[in-house]
């Protein structure tokens, strides 16, 4: 299809867009529920107004007022969805230009399940349908009277799909796609929820009708939802760059605890916007970071092998052996025409300055060999450890 390097300026577009769109999804979103929490009423609001609020930014002054029936629409109503779509529909195409068409570098684990391109999409495009529909469908139950309940449940439900897509794609598969799956809920939300909600809102007003009451209120449990999916979304989308998080032997652990604290500090928010300042919530996320960190202080290999010593060329060996036919300025890996993310270990002095990226990602966790194409044993691994801290700062 296209070359490597037009390939790779499409993917940063359409990553730049993404994160641009999302940016402004969730800042709009972020606004909108700070700016609810802080309308108040005052003496001098204006008639047929429920509340309003005074703000100064950027050079000048902003009165903003709440109503929840006005008397007449102004000719300019703006909406708020766009930003939405364009965050799922970049999204999605990330997830089919990076996970789907290089499903056998980045989704397919063949040590967990041997599978083909089409089969891994399929199981994850049908991880996002049918997750809106268990989501529409605990969010339509009596469970939504118990938000303490419907938290438990939603909290098992996401952390049941993170194990099984653990289960059977790349470590880093699974986790994007429960991040893909939180996005396309949220997005859900705003697609067939709330805006049909606001239309129904504008439409009641234009034929001097009352609104259909229970249209409104899902919308509003919707985009309170969608408040508390924001920063586990967030921290699934920046995950990549930490490998100890989605590569670590229970990942789908150090998620769950990582959307408990996510939602916390967003709940910590909430509530003092409505006035109420939680004193244990923050302390509590933030003892939830320290012991996330302590639990997942990666584990020794080197119980796999009987030796206590290894020689300097051997772990040279296996690095030249295992990732130096991708990792190279000449690869010899077919379909890798250039060294990823320009890491060479063509000298055993490149290997050295780099020993640290080697430990996180070969020997902290497995995540490299790139879907083990050039089969690394627990072995090697267990030497490649004791070879780090033998010979290496890494
Ligand atoms: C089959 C080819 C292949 C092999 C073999 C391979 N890698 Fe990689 N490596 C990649 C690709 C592709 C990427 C870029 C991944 C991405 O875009 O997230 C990468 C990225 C990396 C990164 C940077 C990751 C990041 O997110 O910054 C490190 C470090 C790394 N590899 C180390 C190794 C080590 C150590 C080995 C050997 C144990 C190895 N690789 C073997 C293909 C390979």
């Amino acid at each position: 299809m296209l070359g490597p390097h037009l390939s790779d300026w499409l993917h940063l577009g359409i990553r730049w867009l993404h994160v641009i769109a999302g940016v402004v999804w969730i800042g709009t979103s972020f606004y909108f529920v700070w700016l609810n929490n802080h309308v108040r009423e005052t003496p001098d609001q204006p008639p047929g107004s429920e509340a309003e609020l005074w703000a100064v930014h950027g050079g000048a002054f902003y009165r903003v007022m709440k109503y929840q029936k006005p008397p007449t629409l102004p000719d300019k109503l703006h909406w708020f969805k766009w930003e939405a779509y364009t965050t799922w529909l970049s999204g999605f195409s990330l997830l089919v230009l990076i996970f789907y068409i290089d499903a056998p570098l980045f989704l397919i684990d063949p040590a967990k399940v041997e599978m083909t391109r089409w089969t891994a999409a399929a199981i994850g495009t049908a991880t996002l349908v049918l997750g809106w529909i268990v989501y529409e469908a605990i969010s339509r139950s009596a469970l939504l009277d118990s938000p303490v309940w419907y938290g438990v449940v939603s909290l098992v439900l996401i952390t049941g799909v993170a194990i099984g897509l653990s289960m059977v794609f790349t470590d880093r598969g699974a986790y994007i796609h429960v991040g893909a799956l939180l996005g396309t809920l949220m997005a859900g939300n705003v697609f067939f929820i709330i805006i049909p909600a606001q239309r129904e809102l504008v439409a009641a007003m234009e034929e001097g009708r009352e609104p259909d009451v229970e249209l409104g209120k899902h919308a509003g449990q919707r985009s309170l939802h969608n408040n508390y999916m924001t920063l586990p979304v967030l921290f699934i989308m920046i995950s990549s760059h930490f490998p100890f998080t989605y590569g670590h032997e229970r990942s789908w652990a150090v998620l769950g605890g990582l959307i408990v604290v996510g939602a916390a500090i967003r709940h910590w928010y909430n509530l003092r916007g409505q006035g109420h300042d939680n004193v244990w919530l923050m302390p509590a996320a933030a003892l939830g970071m320290i012991v996330l960190a302590l639990v997942t202080v990666p584990s020794s290999n080197r119980s796999v092998v009987d030796t206590e010593t290894v020689a300097f060329q051997k772990g040279v060996d296996i690095v030249h052996a295992r990732c130096t036919p991708c990792h190279s300025a000449t690869p010899t890996q077919p379909g890798f025409p250039v060294a990823p993310k320009d890491i060479v270990f063509d000298t055993s002095d490149q290997m050295v300055n780099q020993a640290a990226l080697i430990r996180a990602f070969a020997v902290d966790t497995e995540i490299m060999p790139l879907a083990n194409v050039t089969s690394m044993t627990d072995e090697e691994r267990a030497i490649l450890e004791i070879w780090l801290d033998e010979h290496t700062n890494g």
